[in-house]
Order: structure tokens, then sequence, then C-alpha cells
């Protein structure tokens, strides 16, 4: 009650301000998400993402390297797949010798240490930008999943610490988790995106890879970002089949769902601060309109402090050099 309690007094020194703080960024809480292409020497800027770029293998090789010693310790993968490699079956997805799967081992040799992370879906591999399997325009579920699992094998093969499914297939955890225990990767963790919304945020992310859906929309898979709930069972099935982390996606505008999940599951929560997230700050940062460091940071931290103990964000670089 008045004045016996005064909120102001806490907040009186930067001192004590900095004491008294609940929620903080560290580097180690970044999961750094890269998209490899062929080629040699290639480090080209991504159009609608300003200051992100695509590497070749031997570049990424130098980014990972310098983004260890940034304090960065996960990276995750997306492989961008040349166009005559596309089909509806996701033939170059399994490729042993496929962009991922060299990029996989190539990183794994260079930093070992680096928690190496990929992005499991066909949609880079699609001719049709789906996620999954198409006929007669539908997405087809089961068998989508039996390709996923084979693909995340590979992964795990080629040395993949951290199988991340974004695909949001029905009961692909299952299939994936059953695969790589079959197989003996007993401790290849795998992070699913649970709570994936479908989303008008991805819009500079398909940029990056070439991967627009060719027709329609994600909506019959991806979750309605009317939902709430819907989340939460998502989640709750996938730690039951076997997922490690479960992932919140896009960010900022579904803060409400990772609280949610905080509260309602044992797992450890990531969220994915998304391409069309980083694309607007960068452009009204540029217009002069908005703080880019300040905002940056406020959001980044309204994350953790939102629940989620890791984010993948294509801040991650230029958060670390603010705090460090
Ligand atoms: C594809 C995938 C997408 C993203 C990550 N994995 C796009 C999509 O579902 O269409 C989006 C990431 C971003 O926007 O940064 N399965």
């Amino acid at each position: 009650m008045y004045p016996l309690n005064r909120h102001r007094r806490l907040r009186s020194k930067e001192s004590l301000r900095n004491l008294v703080r609940e929620s903080t960024i560290h580097p180690h809480d970044f999961i750094v998400p890269l998209f490899l292409v062929e080629g040699k020497n290639v480090k080209e800027e991504i159009s609608s993402m300003p200051d992100y770029y695509r590497y070749s293998l031997d570049n990424i090789c130098k980014e990972v390297k310098d983004l260890w010693k940034l304090g960065v310790q996960a990276v995750l993968l997306f492989a961008k797949v040349p166009e005559n490699l596309k089909d509806n079956s996701g033939t170059e997805a399994l490729n042993t010798d496929g962009l991922m799967q060299r990029g996989i081992k190539e990183i794994k040799n260079v930093v070992p240490e680096m928690t190496i992370m990929t992005d499991v879906a066909l949609d880079p591999y699609s001719i049709y930008g789906h996620d999954g399997i198409v006929e007669n325009k539908v997405i087809i579920n089961d068998k989508t999943n039996e390709i996923l699992s084979k693909m995340a094998l590979s992964h795990a093969i080629a040395g993949a610490d951290v199988i991340a499914p974004s695909d949001m297939m029905d009961g692909r955890i299952l299939s994936i988790r059953n695969t790589l225990e079959k197989n003996g990767f007993h401790n290849t963790a795998i992070m699913s995106y649970s709570a994936k919304y479908a989303s008008s945020f991805y819009g500079p992310f398909r940029d990056a890879l070439d991967s627009k859906p060719g027709f329609g929309d994600k909506k019959t898979y991806q979750m309605d970002f009317c939902n709430r709930f819907d989340a939460v069972s998502e989640a709750k099935l996938d730690i039951s089949e076997g997922a490690d982390i479960i992932m919140v996606k896009p960010g900022i505008s579904y803060l409400d769902i990772v609280r949610e999940l905080k509260n309602s599951i044992d797992a450890p929560i990531a969220i994915y601060q998304v391409s069309g997230e980083y694309s607007m700050l960068k452009a009204a940062s540029k217009q002069g309109w908005l703080d880019h460091d300040q905002v940056m940071m406020e959001q980044l931290v309204s994350m953790k402090r939102a629940g989620s103990s890791m984010i993948a964000s294509y801040f991650a670089k230029d958060a670390i050099k603010l705090i460090s």
C-alpha cells in the first residue's frame, strides 16, 4: 500500500535495476539459422533480409568458426536446393551426399563442439513448395512421414545432434523417433516445431530458400493463428512421441503460447523469431523510425521472459556483439 510500497525504489539506480533483473540474454541462448547454397566462395545477401546471407560450404565453415568464437553454441541448418533437384518425393532430401548432409559433416569437422540442428521438411526440395508429398493438391500425411524419417536418419548419420522437424505432419515425431532408435541414434535429440502457425511472417525465409508454395497455402497442416489450446495438445503429443525440445513459431506475436506451454509442459521451450520479424525491424530502423538495437534487445528479452530457454534468431550476432 502506498507509500509503504513504492515500486520506483528498485528502479532508482542502474546497479539496483541490474540486481533485480529477472530475464537476461546470454550468447548460449541463441540458435543461429544458417542458409546453405551450392558453389564456392559464395556469400550472397538475401534481398528481403538485409545483412543476412546464404553461404557456400567453404564460407559456412568460416562463419561457424566465427560464431563459436562469439559464444554461439547451436546452429540450425537449411539448404537451398537447386531447381533441377526438386521433385515430389523428396529424392534429394535423402541424398547422403546432398548439400545438407555435406554441410553437417563439414561443420562437424571444423567445430565439433557446436550443436548442429537440422531442418526436416520437404518444402525446399519440393516442386510444389509444400512440406510434404502432394497428390491432387492434398499434402499426404503418412507417406510424408516415411520420407521425413529417412531424411532425419540421413542427417543423424551425417552427424546432426538435433533433428528439427518443421513440417507439421501428424505423427512425424513418433515415426522419426522410432527410426532413430532402430538405427542406434539414441542420443540424437528432436526439437519439434510443435506450435508452428500458418503465418505470413515467413515471407522473407521463402525468398531465402526459394520455397514459396506453388499453389494454395499451408493452412491444412500449419496451425490456425486464432487458436491456443491446439498448441498445448500438439506439444503434449510431441513429447509423448519422443520430442526433447518444443518450439513455438513465430516469436513475438506468439508469446502467449510460450507462456501457456511453460505452464503446462515439462520440456525446454524454443522460440523462433522468424524472418518477417527480422525484416520488419531492419526496414523500420533503416528509415529511422525505430532504434534497431534497443528494439532488438527488448524483443529478445521478452521471449526469455515469456518462458523460452532458447531463441532461434537472425539477430543473434547483432545481439551478442551488443551485450559483450
Ligand atoms: C519450412 C520452414 C519455414 C520456416 C522454417 N522452416 C517456412 C514455412 O513453413 O513456410 C520459416 C522460418 C522463417 O520465416 O524465418 N518448413
